[in-house]
């Protein structure tokens, strides 16, 4: 089952996304189920830097693997841009760029941003990487968290490594460099399609 593998390694990737504090990636983060009850958003806008209309959307992949569609399908030209509320304490969320296929078609390999709630030592905010796993179109992804604080992903359709995007499952034994973890409570991301 390549799509269940996919998605497992997708959930993996949020749900194993602790600080990077000599602590082994491999058990799971504590947090979310203490999480407070939270229906606070913050602003994710996304860009379609690409050559052609994308459909974006935001989804949620649950601990029994269901995709649950958490907005409306948005149509974007290119060289456009929108702003979706997204959940701040929800957690194993994806933005993708194929909303037009519809949950089923989400199991595909695609490039998407995942993030999802995140709590550490009384510190708050949003575990984020960027997902290109072996299957997808290359055509790029980068995201940009609006403090400076906090890492920007970049991964260009030539590529990226390990540190930018996730590619392959195997990833996990190398200790997830692809997680990212934005402590400093809500911000705003952009997410670009196609940067370069
Ligand atoms: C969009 O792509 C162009 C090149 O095609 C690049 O110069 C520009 O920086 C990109 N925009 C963003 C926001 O990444």
């Amino acid at each position: 089952m390549h799509a269940f593998t996919i998605a497992a390694a997708s959930f993996a990737a949020l749900a194993s996304a602790v600080p990077h504090a000599g602590h082994s990636h491999r058990h799971a983060h504590k947090a979310p189920a203490l999480a407070p009850r939270d229906d606070s958003t913050f602003d994710l806008t996304v860009h379609n830097n690409c050559t052609g209309a994308k459909s974006f959307g935001l989804y949620q992949v649950s601990p029994a693997f269901e995709i649950i569609e958490m907005s409306d399908p948005i149509s974007l030209e290119p060289g456009e841009s929108a702003c979706i509320n997204a959940p701040f304490s929800a957690l194993g969320m994806r933005l993708s760029g194929t909303a037009d296929k519809g949950c089923d078609g989400q199991w595909s390999a695609q490039t998407l941003f995942e993030f999802g709630y995140s709590e550490y030592n009384g510190m708050t905010g949003t575990a984020y990487d960027l997902s290109v796993m072996e299957g997808s179109v290359l055509e790029g992804i980068a995201a940009y968290p609006a403090t400076p604080l906090c890492e920007s992903k970049v991964c260009s359709a030539t590529g990226c490594s390990l540190a930018q995007a996730w590619t392959q499952p195997e990833q996990e034994g190398e200790g997830s460099p692809a997680d990212t973890v934005c402590y400093h409570g809500k911000q705003a991301f952009d997410v670009v399609w196609c940067p370069q």
